[in-house]
């Protein structure tokens, strides 16, 4: 009697790619992120960040550094952080960070951003902040790695080995473990009342339940999507707010690993240049925000959406289940439960990170090793 045992297979628990399994673990990199971080309360209980409480009082700017997928978790955090903390915060390629002499005092607290904990980038700028005698914070998957081994404190997240080359749920646990660090320094510069904290992290809490229901109801019609545009050539990714670098995100996984040109900006600025590329066919994936009547950016973003179709462009849309506007212009929808704007990253990337894994195999594709990529960029 013999068992036939393949441990590649076995790895990826019955799913065919690494990627497929590691999308479907979102909600999970989501939960566990927040696992053990909320004291009985219900306050957020950050001690495993050996950063003194006095000093992140004294905190007056955040400066994140990271790259690629990462950094677009930083900008995601970068709306939530300023609307809750009020405080600047910028977001940096890390690669782009130490050559410009970048201003750094001892109350600029670093976050350095990195699934892996490996980038040289993002090390070499960590670097750079601690010697001008900055704080450095890492938000990072891989414990023990280089990059939480340097920084002055560590918040882990806990999205599991990521190996699929291409990032998905170490960005949603990325988003999370930021939004921990807003809602906590909110908490210890009295920013935000109890209570407006406590509902927001009960709207985080919500989370993994509705990424759950994304990849539930919603990958048919994204492998359906995905077999008619199969052939295009280019794909334009728009969005505003928290949707702009959702749009950067999509358009980076599906150039990584469907080696389609994609280009990913905020649709504001359509009308300042990239309008002109729109052309009969060409597909436009549109991020539309939430709470429709509530947030004024919907409006424009729906507008933007009869720009392009009046130019004849396909459009894709990710949008709240039921929103009239979207189901009136958009050729195809990728639908999403209610939540709050900030809340909709967590959900709006899943179906943009099913769609490229979806148009890479179509193309045969090793969806978890793409050509000239490698999971850790080790190498300044
Ligand atoms: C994402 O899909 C990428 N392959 C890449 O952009 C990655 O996010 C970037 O290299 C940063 O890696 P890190 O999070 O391990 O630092």
């Amino acid at each position: 009697y013999t068992v036939d045992w393949d441990a590649s297979a076995a790895e990826k628990g019955g799913w065919d790619s690494f990627m497929d399994k590691e999308i479907h673990e979102d909600p999970a990199a989501v939960q566990r992120t927040l696992l053990g971080r909320l004291n009985r309360n219900g306050d957020l209980n950050l001690d495993e960040v050996h950063i003194d409480e006095h000093d992140f009082k004294a905190v007056d700017k955040i400066i994140v550094i990271a790259c690629g997928t990462a950094s677009y978790a930083g900008m995601v955090a970068k709306y939530a952080i300023e609307h809750w903390v009020r405080i600047p915060v910028e977001v940096e390629l890390a690669h782009e960070f130490r050559y410009r002499d970048p201003i750094l005092t001892p109350r600029t607290l670093v976050v350095a951003i990195s699934q892996s904990g490996e980038t040289m980038d993002t090390l070499m700028a960590l670097r750079h902040a601690r010697e001008q005698g900055s704080k450095v914070l890492a938000i990072c998957n891989t414990q023990g790695a280089s990059i939480p081994r340097e920084s002055d404190a560590v918040l882990y997240t806990h999205a599991g080995p990521e190996v699929a080359v291409a990032s998905t749920k170490a960005f949603v646990a990325q988003i999370t473990a930021a939004y921990l660090l807003g809602l906590y320094l909110a908490q210890v510069k009295g920013a935000m009342f109890r209570d407006e904290i406590h509902q927001v992290l009960d709207s985080l809490k919500h989370m993994p339940a509705k990424i759950q229901w994304v990849i539930d109801t919603q990958s048919g019609t994204i492998s359906d999507a995905a077999k008619r545009m199969v052939d295009a050539k280019s794909f334009l990714f728009l969005g505003r707010h928290v949707g702009y670098p959702v749009a950067l995100e999509g358009a980076l996984k599906l150039k990584e690993i469907a080696y389609t040109f994609t280009e990913g900006f905020a649709a504001g600025e359509l009308k300042h240049g990239p309008i002109a590329l729109v052309d009969d066919g060409e597909p436009v994936v549109f991020i539309v925000p939430p709470e429709r009547g509530r947030n004024v950016l919907h409006a424009k973003v729906i507008s933007g959406i009869e720009e392009v179709r009046a130019r004849g462009a396909f459009v894709i849309a990710v949008a709240e289940k039921g929103d009239p506007d979207v189901e009136r212009y958009a050729d195809v929808v990728f639908w999403r439960p209610q939540c709050p704007t900030l809340m909709s990253p967590l959900v709006d990337v899943v179906p943009l990170q099913l769609f490229a894994m979806d148009m890479a195999k179509l193309k045969g594709y090793d969806v978890d090793k793409p050509r000239n990529l490698a999971k850790s960029v080790t190498v300044e």
